[in-house]
């Protein structure tokens, strides 16, 4: 085959010495518009897996690589005056220039056509090549010609970044976050050879413009962040090596993703986009070469299995798109975590978090390091960081005791203590009879209380027969109601030490409807016995379920006394917490959201506007609640659907409810409009959590895909959330926090007195499980 690279970076050099590899009959050249020796950069990182990856297809330069490595395992952070360092991140570093020229001496010796300074105008320059490698980089020219078939997908992110190099010798990864009177800039420090480290420096733009560094020139540039980081510097001197490039050399990210990965052209060429023309990673997770030299090795991998002749090339290209667009996505989407927490840090975290903290929010910015990950990596610093965490709770650990993880930590909020950071979530159990909770609800909820969770939240209870979701709900509108609630109450703090919480809420447009397991199914009317609706607006919540009267001045005074005398039967009831629902669609959240709420009143329209009710309610049920007593509010923090509420909106709900006296935001999303196009992950929705209690500046619960003590530990450390809320892990098994304590093996975890000999055995099962994993993973690397 006659193959042509478009791009002598690493993807086009690796790739064509990977075939040549494979059948030295190919023609195989690389076409590169700089010289030699002429690069743009510094240092890239990568991993121990790449390299592994890389000697099973060529020792060769794998073994040089290996060679010119600096390898490292601290982070270090520079931060208002302190100095952190943690270690076991593992990293190795190599100069980009080094880099090429392994891979330019392999391609020689592999008898690699190399052509430099010629810049390639066309693939169709090429007209008897077989294939064309598209490798030539972000600004992919190849890529820009045919973007009607590759339809690439370019966000360009808001941060300014400049890529330098000092002589100043660094022994572990540094961060370094400098304040200015405009805001922060923060660097990202690595050494890669024996005389050099890379020295990225980034800020906002609209940092970047208040100090006119639009307008500055490399050098000023340079002059500038020597200033800003002489304390790092300590007199070493920054340098660029893009001299190349004119007017400022201060960059922006841009996120590439294609749709289409080839094509053929005119010519009847195979032409195929590789390395960053393709995709790119930001440098915050530092994995574009790898991403780069994976493409080269999927594709020869291709070859070989499918068969290196012309005649195999739309399959083997078919194959390749397919395999590597999804590990693209799913490196694009980790990176894409740990680059917006560089882009938000200075208005998000700099100010906010405490430097210990702040460290960990940095190293688990992927969300990708989990906290028992970090104690691998370094036990004795996440030890520190345990104890550091727990002291602030108001926990006295004796010197020589290992702190209790975050988890474990209790939380204060007015006259209420949690004796740990679980929350049982409120879930729905459609299982009254005329909103009475009986049996039925004593053992759910005492079950779940005993369980090892700090408070059991009972299901959203309503403050009229109206005001249900279905006739199943749970209510708060009579005094046998309250009584049957204190009941169970009473039973929860005699037998247990959670704290319970009454939930209460109005379903509006989304009530009178099935359980999930009767007749249409959930969300659906009613056969028979509907009951009128109200909401905002005149607005059905979807198009099988009945339209809503849209509430006049007279039924907002009616549904708000309602909410006051339930709020006082629950006060009564002795409930520890009470919880507004203000989320899911149901009447208060169709009045914050503009999907549901279309008023022309004092009610309608502007945010404000549309808050105006809700936050009446919220205020007039605080007076009715307790001083002493803490008070929650859950909101839908994202719509999921365009036009909806977004996190944005949610930061500016959460101040509105502080304002009135909300202690805290439970921050849900969705489930407002049957449109809604949610992003499911692992704690899909602790960003939002993250942001509001940042932002506006109150306690925040998350909730969702919480399911792992490792989950909590990580929320609650990384300041992402005071408290953790748990639901349907806690449907299969109402002792989820006494298991996880047992799983991550936290002996001193209170179990109720008649189950210890339970705690026992299952602290050995797991302890068993752990060491026979481990025994597995050792028996493995001695085989290997
Ligand atoms: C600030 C910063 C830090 C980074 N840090 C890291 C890191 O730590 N680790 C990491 O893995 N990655 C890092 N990267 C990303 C990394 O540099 C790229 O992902 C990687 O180089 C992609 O390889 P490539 O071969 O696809 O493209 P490139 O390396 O960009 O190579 C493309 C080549 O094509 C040539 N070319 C372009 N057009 C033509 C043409 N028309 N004719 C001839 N030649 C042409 C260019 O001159 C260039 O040599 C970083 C990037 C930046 C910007
Ligand atoms: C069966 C069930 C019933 C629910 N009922 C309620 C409810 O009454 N009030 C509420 O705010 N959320 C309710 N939810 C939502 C949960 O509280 C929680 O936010 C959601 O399930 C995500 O958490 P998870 O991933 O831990 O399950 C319910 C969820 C389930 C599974």
């Amino acid at each position: 085959m006659k193959i042509v690279c478009i791009g002598g970076g690493p993807a086009g050099l690796y790739f064509g010495l990977l075939m040549k590899k494979l059948n030295p009959a190919h023609d195989v050249t690389v076409v590169e518009r700089n010289r030699p020796y002429d690069t743009f950069g510094w240092g890239v990182v990568f991993s121990d897996a790449t390299m592994d990856n890389m000697r099973q297809w060529d020792k060769e330069t794998a073994d040089e690589i290996q060679e010119a490595f600096n390898h490292w395992d601290d982070i270090e952070l520079f931060f208002k005056g302190h100095r952190i360092r943690s270690g076991g991140h593992g990293f190795v570093g190599i100069g980009r220039k080094k880099l090429l020229n392994i891979l330019q001496a392999r391609c020689e010796a592999l008898d690699v056509k190399l052509v430099f300074e010629t810049d390639a105008d066309s693939d169709l320059d090429y007209p008897d090549a077989d294939l064309v490698i598209a490798s030539d980089g972000i600004n992919s020219k190849v890529r820009t010609k045919y973007a009607s078939v590759f339809k690439p997908d370019i966000v360009t992110r808001p941060n300014r970044y400049i890529w330098l190099g000092t002589h100043r010798l660094y022994d572990a990864f540094t961060f370094d976050f400098q304040r200015t009177e405009h805001g922060w800039f923060q660097a990202h420090i690595y050494k890669f050879d024996d005389q050099t480290a890379t020295f990225i420096v980034e800020c906002p733009e609209h940092v970047w413009l208040a100090h006119g560094l639009d307008k500055a020139d490399q050098n000023d540039s340079i002059a500038f962040c020597e200033k800003l980081f002489a304390d790092n510097l300590q007199g070493a001197k920054l340098m660029t090596n893009a001299r190349h490039l004119r007017g400022s050399a201060w960059l922006n990210f841009q996120r590439v993703v294609c749709d289409q990965w080839w094509l053929k052209n005119e010519n009847g060429a195979h032409v195929v986009l590789m390395g960053d023309a393709v995709h790119t990673a930001h440098f915050a997770i530092g994995s574009g070469t790898k991403l780069a030299l994976e493409d080269a090795i999927e594709l020869t991998r291709q070859f070989q299995r499918l068969g290196d002749s012309p005649a195999k090339i739309g399959e083997v290209l078919e194959t390749y798109q397919s395999l590597r667009s999804v590990e693209t996505l799913r490196l694009q989407n980790a990176a894409w975590n740990a680059m917006e927490w560089f882009e938000v840090c200075g208005a998000r975290y700099c100010d906010q978090l405490p430097p210990e903290q702040f460290m960990y929010s940095m190293l688990t910015r992927s969300q990708r390091i989990s906290h028992e990950n970090l104690r691998l990596r370094d036990a004795q610093w996440l030890g520190g960081y345990e104890r550091w965490f727990a002291e602030r709770a108001g926990v006295k650990v004796p010197a020589n005791m290992p702190a209790p993880p975050p988890m474990f930590t209790p939380y204060t909020l007015r006259g209420v203590t949690l004796k740990n950071r679980v929350v049982v979530s409120p879930m729905a159990q459609y299982s009254c009879v005329n909103g009475l909770p009986g049996d039925y609800h004593l053992v759910h909820l005492g079950a779940r209380a005993m369980g090892g969770a700090g408070m059991v939240v009972a299901e959203m209870t309503c403050a009229s027969p109206d005001a249900r979701i279905t006739p199943g709900c749970p209510g708060l509108w009579n005094d046998e109601q309250g009584a049957a609630w204190k009941r169970i109450v009473d039973w929860v703090h005699a037998n247990s030490d959670a704290k319970i919480a009454m939930q209460i809420g109005h379903a509006g447009p989304k009530g009178s409807t099935n359980a999930p397991w009767q007749g249409a199914g959930a969300d659906l009317p009613l056969e028979t016995g509907n009951w009128p609706l109200i909401s905002a607006s005149a607005q059905p919540y979807s198009a099988d379920t009945a339209v809503p009267k849209a509430m006049d001045r007279a039924d907002m005074d009616r549904v708000k006394a309602d909410f006051v005398a339930a709020t006082k039967r629950a006060a009564a009831a002795g409930f520890d917490w009470l919880e507004l629902h203000c989320a899911h669609g149901y009447l208060l959240s169709a009045f914050i959201s503009p999907l549901t709420n279309h008023r022309k009143d004092d009610y309608g329209g502007s945010l404000e506007n549309r808050l105006r009710w809700p936050l009446e309610v919220f205020a007039a049920v605080r007076a009715a609640w307790p001083a002493d007593k803490p008070m929650s509010v859950r909101i839908s923090a994202h719509d999921w659907v365009d036009g909806g509420i977004t996190p944005n909106d949610a930061v500016a709900i959460a101040r509105a409810f502080k304002a009135v006296g909300a202690d805290m935001i439970d921050v849900s999303s969705g489930q407002v409009s049957p449109d809604q196009k949610p992003t499911y992950g692992r704690m899909y929705q602790t960003p939002f959590a993250d942001r509001i209690r940042q932002e506006a500046g109150i306690a925040t619960l998350a909730v969702g895909a919480i399911s792992e003590a490792d989950h909590v530990n990580a929320i609650i450390s990384a300041g992402r959330a005071d408290l953790c809320a748990v639901a349907r892990p806690h449907l299969a098994n109402p002792a989820w926090t006494l298991t996880e304590a047992a799983k991550i093996g936290y002996v001193p975890m209170p179990w109720p007195k008649q189950y210890l000999s339970g705690k026992q055995q299952m602290e050995s099962l797991f302890a068993r499980e752990k060491a026979a994993q481990a025994q597995a993973i050792e028996a493995a690397k001695i085989s290997a």
